[in-house]
């Protein structure tokens, strides 16, 4: 007989590393790891809100390591990375959550917006998953999570206006499937997550100003609260997932059903 299912989701003694983990749905995920175990290294641009969440964090029992990283430099990330290793050894679960979006019609976007969010969503997923999974490859184990879009899984009208932002949680969607391919042959698990609509400095005010209509969309007939997002993290950073790699998980309150 096996060990009790309890046991799958345990994430004791596992370092996690998440990106843009201050604020938002980094900060709920980083929360949720560490309320089943694990150590947190955390890191954003804003040094002074990475260490308050990695302060607060640390009341629940888990080591935490916080760092200043811009996902857009490839410096920052190797110096980041080579921050956790030392620290912790090695790093056994990756969430590619920091994220930007830009407004604007399709015709005005400037190409520097357009790159700008590019950068930020794709190239930084594919930039951190590439200095991490140097160091999972050997160890023949690691977990990476990407924090994708409901954006990203098919158009939306006019008014919501971020062409840059919804190609770039497509391309790491597919990015995910791609990898979990390249890298199932080294037992790293490649994943997403595809939020729906969750109140956070990204979305706080497109959502206030089409709050009604947003909700008419949502079968549950709400937005994403603070608990929403824990239950996904957990599983697709556990061995609870380890026969799944390559899919997206989406959390939207049924609004892409
Ligand atoms: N909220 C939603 O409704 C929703 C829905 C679907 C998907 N998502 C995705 O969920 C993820 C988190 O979004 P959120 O809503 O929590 O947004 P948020 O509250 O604005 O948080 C974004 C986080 O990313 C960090 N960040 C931004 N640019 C960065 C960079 N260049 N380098 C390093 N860190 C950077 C931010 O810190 P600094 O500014 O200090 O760098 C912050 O910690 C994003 O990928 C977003 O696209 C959100």
């Amino acid at each position: 007989m096996s060990d009790s299912p309890h046991s799958l989701f345990d994430l004791s003694g596992r370092v996690a590393l998440i990106t843009g983990g201050s604020v938002g749905l980094g900060r709920q995920m980083a929360e949720a790891l560490a309320q089943m175990g694990a150590h947190l290294v955390l890191c954003a641009r804003k040094l002074d809100r990475v260490q308050q969440a990695a302060e607060e964090l640390k009341q629940l029992g888990s080591q935490t390591l916080a760092l200043a990283c811009d996902v857009k430099d490839p410096a920052s990330i190797q110096s980041a990375v080579d921050a956790a290793i030392q620290r912790f050894g090695h790093i056994d679960i990756l969430i590619n959550n920091a994220g930007t979006s830009w407004g604007a019609r399709t015709e005005d976007m400037t190409l520097e917006q357009w790159n700008k969010v590019i950068e930020t969503n794709l190239t930084g997923t594919f930039l951190f998953s590439q200095a991490v999974g140097k160091h999972m490859i050997p160890r023949r184990r690691g977990k990476i999570i990407n924090i994708a879009s409901v954006a990203g899984l098919r158009g939306s009208s006019p008014e919501f206006s971020a062409i840059g932002y919804s190609a770039s949680k497509g391309g790491v969607i597919l990015f995910t499937r791609d990898l979990a391919h390249k890298w199932g042959m080294h037992n790293i698990h490649v994943n997403a997550i595809a939020p729906g609509w969750f109140p956070t400095d990204m979305s706080a005010k497109i959502i206030e100003r089409n709050k009604h209509r947003l909700l008419a969309d949502i079968p549950l007939g709400r937005f994403g609260g603070p608990e929403d997002l824990k239950g996904a993290a957990i599983f697709l950073a556990s061995d609870a997932s380890n026969f799944v790699t390559g899919h997206t998980l989406v959390v939207d309150g049924g609004q892409s059903a």
